[in-house]
């Protein structure tokens, strides 16, 4: 709900309870990506949950929910210049992996140690391995990109890891099994 031009009363700056500047779009917009892009990620896991109760209608609501709110962020990420070529996007993409495997990850665990808990330890070292490995996969795809290479891949589901080709076993990050991994 945006201000009443005509009202005296809504020419305040600011929006009652979302904190954005009116003066200030570009805030506004990435306010909207990041806001949007959260949703897509809760929705995509409700949809899941309602999937594995035997709920398929419900899930398939959170499932159109979740690509039409996709849709609202993807406006405000073109807006924001963040929307390149593929060629692009694949260096973008290339950045934040390694940035994420090299900083992000690394203070998480250096926080979980020194708080001693254990399941934290996991999530984040397990995560900070499978961000490497999306950093080399992105590598690799720049590097084929003229030649486009057919691959299919497989994706844990306890943590992440993307196979390049094959089904694996077991994981080779957490030990998930084989039936744990969604193919793409
Ligand atoms: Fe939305
Ligand atoms: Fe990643
Ligand atoms: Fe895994």
């Amino acid at each position: 709900m945006g201000p009443h031009p005509h009202c005296g009363e809504c020419s305040a700056k600011k929006v009652e309870g979302t904190g954005v500047e009116m003066d200030n779009l570009q805030e506004a917009f990435r306010k909207i990506y990041e806001g949007e892009a959260k949703a897509v990620l809760r929705l995509r896991a409700f949809s899941k949950v309602a999937r594995s109760e035997g709920l398929p209608q419900i899930a398939r609501l959170f499932e159109a929910i979740a690509v039409s709110e996709e849709v609202h962020g993807t406006r405000a990420m073109k807006r924001l210049g963040l929307l390149g070529k593929t060629e692009e996007n694949l260096k973008a993409s290339f950045e934040s992996e390694r940035d994420i495997a090299e900083s992000a990850y690394d203070n998480f665990l250096k926080q979980a140690y020194e708080k001693g808990d254990k399941t934290a330890q996991t999530i984040f070292s397990q995560s900070r391995d499978v961000e490497a490995t999306h950093a080399a996969l992105y590598k690799k795809a720049m590097a084929h990109f003229m030649q486009e290479r057919e691959t299919t891949y497989y994706i844990c589901q306890v943590c992440g890891y993307v196979s390049d080709g094959t089904l694996p076993n077991t994981c080779p990050v957490c030990g998930a099994k084989k039936e744990q991994f969604e193919k793409v």
